[in-house]
């Protein structure tokens, strides 16, 4: 009786953590939006630079490509991260919320970014595709 009950509850647990983790890791285009002045939320780009030249990218985001993203996380000291980014290094319980152009790339990044300790990296799964289609953007750039 015990042993199931423990069972019962481990399921339980493993459950309810599963399913609230899979939805707050997952950033919608509203959120986005929603998030756009929040200087507390790093929406980090990770397509290589010449990807952003041709297509624009979101308002507010900056640019670390894929394969940068854990040295710069890493080994970046809080002034080199400012001097590049014009923005403080994030602290590990900053928000993060990784784009590409799929969010196949971003899910890298936010994994790389979990495994470092930054516990509130999110993936906006949509990414450029998403935003593009459903804001009114003009390229500018
Ligand atoms: C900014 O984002 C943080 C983290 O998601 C949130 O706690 C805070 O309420 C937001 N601030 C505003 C003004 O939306």
């Amino acid at each position: 009786m015990i042993t199931y009950r423990v069972t019962f509850a481990t399921l339980f647990v493993c459950l309810v953590l599963g399913e609230s983790s899979s939805r707050n890791d997952i950033v919608t285009y509203e959120e986005v939006e929603a998030s756009k002045d929040n200087t507390t939320v790093y929406l980090i780009d990770v397509r290589q630079p010449c990807e952003l030249t041709e297509t624009g990218f979101i308002p507010g985001a900056i640019n670390i490509p894929i394969n940068k993203v854990e040295d710069t996380l890493k080994n970046f000291s809080p002034e080199d991260f400012s001097q590049k980014f014009q923005r403080s290094k994030p602290e590990l319980d900053s928000v993060l919320v990784f784009y590409c152009t799929v969010g196949v790339r971003s899910a890298k990044a936010q994994q790389i970014a979990l495994d470092l300790g930054y516990v509130n990296a999110k993936n906006y799964l949509g990414s450029w595709l998403d935003w593009r289609a459903k804001s009114n953007l003009v390229k500018t750039t």
